[in-house]
């Protein structure tokens, strides 16, 4: 042990406290001791100088005391000043050096005062510090959010190009083999018909058998289309367009839906802009196509409601149900709800127990799909927000609030 810590140890903690005492008093008070200090050392030394020189040399005029007496008190004042001011102002330094270090990309830079500090500024630090502290937590979830949107945004594409190449099989082999085999037929017919006598009934029956390939295949090339773009959405707005898609689903998935717009006897519902009414239609999609695949439901209820100056757009299953993240934040961050989407519930009014026959013990959690984040981006584009409801055996409520737009003229639901 050296010295100076034998020294230290015992005056450390006391001594460090007064001195911090000291040195951490206001600006306007460390000038005004200081100033105070050099007044009163002036006079007291002055006096006792001029007595000690008068008394020495009693008749003279003494002005070369006079001169050192205000030479020297006019020094030690600036020196004392500019010390107190230098000292009370490096704070200040050292929060531009912090900022410098925080503009050249060193989140972690915090400012650290010495001393001597002020309580204003010790106070501007503190706050610089907690500026910095949030700035660091809000960019490290920024970055997390950019990492997984950059995931996504692969996925989208890697989705993108499955949609291309089922479209492209399905033309192909679908639509292509049909319209090949309708082809051969209609040669085969014309051969058949330019014979010299012609055998009426089989070639009615061969025209009959063509013409039910011709219709199959447009059949196919109609789903085709509808999946491409839902044409009805165009001609009769989101409420007809969604019940014929309701429909359909429940008749290819033989679960049965509950439609409804409006309570019974509200006003129409507006007319929406088409992106919004596309995000809405492609949001049940979504949600209908995840009823489908993941839900196991025995019912599902579909409605639209405008409450509040807002439409309501709801798809509610009772099937198996999922684990939601646990906090808001983390479905934001998973991409699956907006800033006041809901925390894992149950979802209000639920139909009763499910009865799916193959629902597994254990429901599924919420994975890191495109088709629920594409809704929420989707209806977060136009404005609106989307919320998921969903407990594990409590089935699941996807729901999209859009704003009206005002004054919307009206148009039949
Ligand atoms: N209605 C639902 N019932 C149960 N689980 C669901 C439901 N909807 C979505 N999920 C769960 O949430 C996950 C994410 O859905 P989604 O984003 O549509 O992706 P994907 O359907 O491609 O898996 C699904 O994998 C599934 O586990
Ligand atoms: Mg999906």
């Amino acid at each position: 042990m050296t010295a100076r810590d034998q020294l230290d140890r015992p005056l450390h903690p006391w001594l460090k406290r007064l001195f911090g005492r000291l040195l951490g008093v206001s600006l306007f008070t460390k000038i005004l001791v200081a100033n105070g200090a050099v007044v009163a050392l002036g006079a007291v030394a002055g006096t006792y100088l001029t007595a000690e020189h008068v008394k020495a040399s009693p008749h003279g005029t003494h002005y070369e005391m006079m001169a050192l007496m205000g030479g020297a008190g006019l020094a030690l004042s600036l020196a004392l000043n500019a010390l107190v001011l230098r000292a009370a102002f490096a704070p200040l330094a050292l929060l531009e050096r912090t900022a410098r270090r925080v503009i050249a990309g060193d989140l972690d830079a915090r400012v650290r005062l010495g001393p001597v500090r002020d309580p204003h500024t010790e106070q501007l630090a503190k706050t610089v510090n907690a500026m910095l502290e949030s700035l660091q937590v809000h960019t490290r979830q920024l970055e997390e959010y950019s990492v997984r949107l950059r995931e996504l945004s692969d996925r989208v594409l890697l989705a993108q190009e499955e949609e291309r190449l089922r479209l492209s099989r399905e033309l192909h082999d679908e639509t292509g083999q049909e319209l090949s085999t309708l082809l051969l037929g209609l040669r085969l017919f014309r051969d058949a018909a330019g014979a010299p006598q012609p055998d009426l009934p089989a070639l009615r029956a061969q025209a009959a058998q063509l013409a039910e390939l011709a219709r199959s295949t447009l059949d196919g090339v109609r789903v085709l289309a509808l999946d491409l773009r839902p044409r009805m959405l165009d001609d009769l707005g989101l409420a007809t367009a969604l019940r014929a898609y309701v429909d359909e689903w429940s008749a290819r998935t033989s679960v049965p839906v509950t439609y409804s717009t409006q309570p019974d006897g509200g006003p129409p519902l507006p007319v929406l802009p088409p992106t919004t009414e596309i995000a809405l239609y492609r949001m049940v999609q979504e949600a209908l196509v995840n009823v489908a695949k993941h839900a196991a439901a025995s019912a599902v209820r579909v409605s639209l409601t405008t409450v509040d100056g807002a439409l309501v757009v709801e798809v509610q299953d009772n099937g198996r149900g999922m684990t939601l993240p646990k906090s808001a934040s983390d479905q934001a961050a998973a991409g699956h709800a907006g800033p006041s989407g809901p925390q894992a519930r149950e979802a209000p009014d639920a139909p009763d127990a499910p009865d799916a026959p193959d629902a597994p013990d254990a429901a599924s959690g919420l994975s890191a799909g495109i088709g629920l984040f594409g809704a929420q981006e989707r209806i977060s584009l136009v404005g609106g927000r989307l919320a998921i409801e969903s407990a594990p055996g409590g089935g699941t409520t996807v729901r999209a609030i859009v704003p009206l737009p005002d004054h919307a003229p009206t148009s039949a639901a």
